[in-house]
């Protein structure tokens, strides 16, 4: 039997990139293993956060489970920080990294930047948190999106280096699944780097819970270029590229099939259509979303359920 465990960041509202490079792959996988979802709050935490603003989003980031397809009654849904193992674990995986395995992460390099000195300790060990959340459940893969490549690496190669330190398997080595289509989603503004939450612009990215009209002026304002005709070319054209792709991933139409249905038109026809899309695909999830955050003491429910299912699968790997 497989076992799929992903989770996202409740570090804001969640956007195309997440909905695209994860949850989407999620819902599709679902019925054919054992699903887990967790809500990453420890993770969030590794950048300062309000206690209020951090609460909401992880009733956000739940809510957007739901609406995009996660069935409750199939898959597991909880929360990071309900389960002490992922921590416990984490300190135990910790004792066996090697700093230089750390030190190779890209993430952490992008995200401390030039204050490296004053970045914090969680930031940087991270991805072994990470590596946790994963060997804890004994899971076989792990859909995320392209930037998750590396730390998922590392949490291979540390199920390997227990298991072989210890003569025994402790842990699978997990698989990475991506979304064929969009596994890195770019900014609207720079087809150079991923769309992300954290991002200054929100112009930058779609969120789930964006009205009609902020979709279609966002699209509206997206980066393209002035080269003419459309060609699928992300090296030399990043944001036209970037928004070929979302079209292509969020009607299912095969990349050749866009091109050759919208090979006559310019850019600003192109953004209208791709804006309908996205309203017809995201406007159903944006009011299911609404629907359950309305419904916090269901939410508080699935989440005491979902907590005493990983809490028992959990303590039985970290006892072992
Ligand atoms: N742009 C993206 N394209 C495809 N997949 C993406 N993911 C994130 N951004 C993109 C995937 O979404 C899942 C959850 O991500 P996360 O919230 O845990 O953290 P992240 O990867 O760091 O995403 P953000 O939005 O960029 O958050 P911040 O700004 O807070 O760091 C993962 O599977 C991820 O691959």
């Amino acid at each position: 039997m497989q076992r799929i465990l992903s989770g996202v960041q409740p570090t804001g509202s969640l956007h195309l990139g997440n909905y695209l490079g994860a949850l989407q792959q999620w819902v599709k996988l679902q019925y054919n293993c054992e699903a887990l979802f967790c809500v990453v709050d420890y993770h969030a935490i590794t950048v300062l956060q309000s206690p209020r603003t951090l609460k909401e989003s992880i009733y956000q980031t739940i809510a957007a489970y739901l609406a995009c397809g996660i069935d409750p009654s199939h898959s597991t849904i909880f929360v990071q920080s309900h389960v002490s193992a992922h921590t416990e674990l984490a300190w135990i995986l910790s004792c066996f990294t090697p700093l230089g395995w750390l030190n190779r992460m890209t993430q952490f390099k992008e995200k401390a930047g030039k204050h490296k000195e004053e970045s914090k300790l969680a930031l940087y060990s991270y991805p072994v948190v990470m590596a946790a959340d994963i060997l804890l459940y004994r899971a076989t893969h792990v859909p995320v999106g392209d930037d998750q490549t590396q730390h998922l690496e590392l949490a291979r190669d540390l199920a390997s280096l227990c298991n072989r330190s210890m003569k025994q398997t402790l842990f699978v080595e997990p698989e990475l699944l991506k979304n064929k289509v969009a596994a890195r989603v770019m900014s609207l503004r720079d087809g150079k780097k991923k769309m992300s939450k954290s991002a200054l612009s929100p112009m930058s990215r779609i969120h789930l819970l964006d009205s009609n009209d902020e979709i279609v002026q966002k699209i509206k304002k997206a980066k393209s270029d002035s080269i003419q005709g459309m060609s699928y070319d992300p090296v030399n054209r990043p944001e036209a590229s970037n928004l070929l792709m979302i079209l292509s991933a969020i009607t299912g139409e095969s990349m050749e099939k866009i091109l050759l249905t919208h090979q006559g038109i310019g850019f600003s026809q192109f953004k209208q259509i791709l804006a309908e899309a996205l309203i017809a695909h995201l406007a159903p999830i944006r009011n299911q979303m609404i629907q359950y955050l309305n419904d916090k003491a269901m939410l508080d429910k699935l989440l005491t359920n979902g907590a005493l299912k990983a809490n028992e699968i959990a303590k039985q790997q970290l006892k072992k």
